[in-house]
């Protein structure tokens, strides 16, 4: 068979193309085409083809054996649907330096203390500065093998050999296959390698864990591609200055997306934060102008956060918005509601909006905490520091029903707030009453009069 030609492949986006341009024609990207070389020749390329499976009927087909290998860390397993599932392979995703090989590390270790066996490889870091790390985090355990290793032929010759239950592979970037010439981390390298771990975990049955680096954009560097190939996607999160660390699912063929597990960085690696509304409200002082808590859902969770405004007058043309922790745009919407409905001039202030905590809300839940934060720090008086709210505000100044409303209200109680702003179309939805005074509101302009009385 003649041998394969070259082609060019896109390292943002994976367009391919048989000549080199500048430019991809795809995602737009400068200078990101790469050659590459297809792997070997055979079936793959169209040639003879056998088939190594029989179509069944449905009725006929084994279910899985989906026991579930718990991690020894509820909020891993609750990110996960329930702990690892075996034969699975998990993309964890993150900025470097985040914890990604801290918590892998972790979890092997907790899994190979159970009876089973953990293979944890590292193509960043030897064997003894993994040891000494686990020694000072206490993740020792006699079943969880090391190796310090950055080839896939390397890494599947050891996955046949250990037969661990759990592998890890840190890093997807830095592991490369000698069938391919193009570097470690560009697309076809990091597919190769994903596609070589995948059949090896589904033959074998080991879960494995595959750790990339995120790029700034937060798509995986190169690997983008992989996330259809892997069956969970997993991102830890958190900003570098905060020690809080949040796991999210974005994809999981065996559970919902919607969970997350809440750690903080700690002396002796990550603990897990069991109730993440206290953690997030440690910090606050209390009957400050321009803060606010607001009852916020996290998958099938509550979490109480402070939300920070800053309202300044401006004697620049174009005033300043600067939102961490929100999103800018919906922000921006929310300012342009008060000024239209309740006639604040924000458009000479500079706004600053802030979650503490580095927490990042997502929620339209949060308009009305953001909305009550600006009012406070614009009128210059504080709220209630017990008080809590939540409720979507809509563009003519409605505040709108969200779901969840009797979960979010019992945490607030738990923590021990007394009165809660909610929409006026879930209040009296909540039942069991209690100590705190739920009032519901129609509009911004109703908030106003309870806010300010
Ligand atoms: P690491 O797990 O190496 O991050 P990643 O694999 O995502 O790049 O963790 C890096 C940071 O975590 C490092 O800056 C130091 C901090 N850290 C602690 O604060 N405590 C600890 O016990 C450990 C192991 C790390
Ligand atoms: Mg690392």
């Amino acid at each position: 068979m003649a041998k394969a030609k070259t082609y060019f492949e896109c390292q943002q986006c994976g367009y391919q193309t048989p000549r080199w341009l500048g430019r991809c024609p795809e995602c737009g990207s400068w200078g990101t085409l790469v050659e590459e070389r297809p792997v070997g020749d055979g079936p793959r390329a169209g040639g003879v083809r056998h088939a190594s499976s029989t179509p069944l009927p449905i009725t006929e087909v084994q279910g899985p054996a989906l026991s579930r290998i718990p991690t020894g860390f509820a909020e891993v397993d609750r990110t996960l649907g329930g702990g690892v599932i075996p034969g699975s392979v998990i993309l964890v995703g993150g900025d470097p330096g985040i914890g990604k090989s801290t918590l892998l590390l972790q979890v092997a270790a907790r899994i190979a203390s159970q009876g089973r066996k953990a293979l944890y490889v590292s193509g960043e870091e030897s064997t003894e500065q993994i040891r000494v790390r686990a020694e000072r985090i206490g993740a020792m355990a006699s079943q969880l093998y090391l190796a310090a290793e950055t080839g896939l032929e390397a890494i599947l010759d050891h996955g046949e050999r250990i037969r661990p239950d759990f592998l890890v592979v840190d890093s997807i970037q830095t592991t490369c296959t000698a069938a391919l010439e193009s570097p470690p981390g560009s697309i076809s390298q990091v597919r190769e390698i994903a596609t070589g771990l995948l059949t090896l975990s589904k033959e074998r049955g080991i879960s494995t864990c595959l750790i990339g680096h995120v790029t700034k954009e937060g798509s995986f560097a190169g690997p983008k591609a992989l996330e259809h190939i892997v069956d969970t996607v997993i991102y830890f999160e958190g900003e570098r200055q905060y020690t809080y660390r949040i796991l999210r699912v974005t994809k999981n063929r065996f559970g919902s997306t919607n969970d997350i597990g809440v750690f903080e960085m700690t002396e002796a690696g990550l603990t897990e934060v069991g109730n993440p509304s206290r953690v997030f409200l440690a910090e606050r002082s209390q009957g400050v102008i321009g803060s606010v808590v607001v009852a916020t859902m996290e998958g099938t969770r509550p979490l109480l956060v402070d939300i920070q405004a800053l309202v300044a007058p401006t004697h620049a043309s174009v005033p300043r918005r600067v939102v961490t922790g929100a999103d800018l745009h919906r922000v921006a919407i929310l300012l342009a509601v008060l000024e239209k409905r309740l006639g604040m001039p924000l458009s000479t202030c500079d706004v600053f909006v802030n979650v503490a905590g580095g927490v990042r809300i997502t929620e339209p839940a949060a308009d009305l905490g953001i909305v009550a934060a600006v009012a406070s720090s614009f009128r210059n008086i504080p709220l209630d520091a017990h008080m809590v709210c939540f409720g979507e505000v809509g563009l003519t100044g409605e505040i709108r029903a969200v779901r969840h409303a009797a979960k979010r209200l019992h945490e607030a109680r738990q923590l021990g707030f007394t009165r809660c702003l909610v929409p006026e179309t879930n209040d009296g939805r909540q039942g069991e009453g209690g100590e705190i005074d739920v009032i519901g509101l129609g509009t911004v302009d109703a908030m106003m009069t309870v806010l300010f009385p």
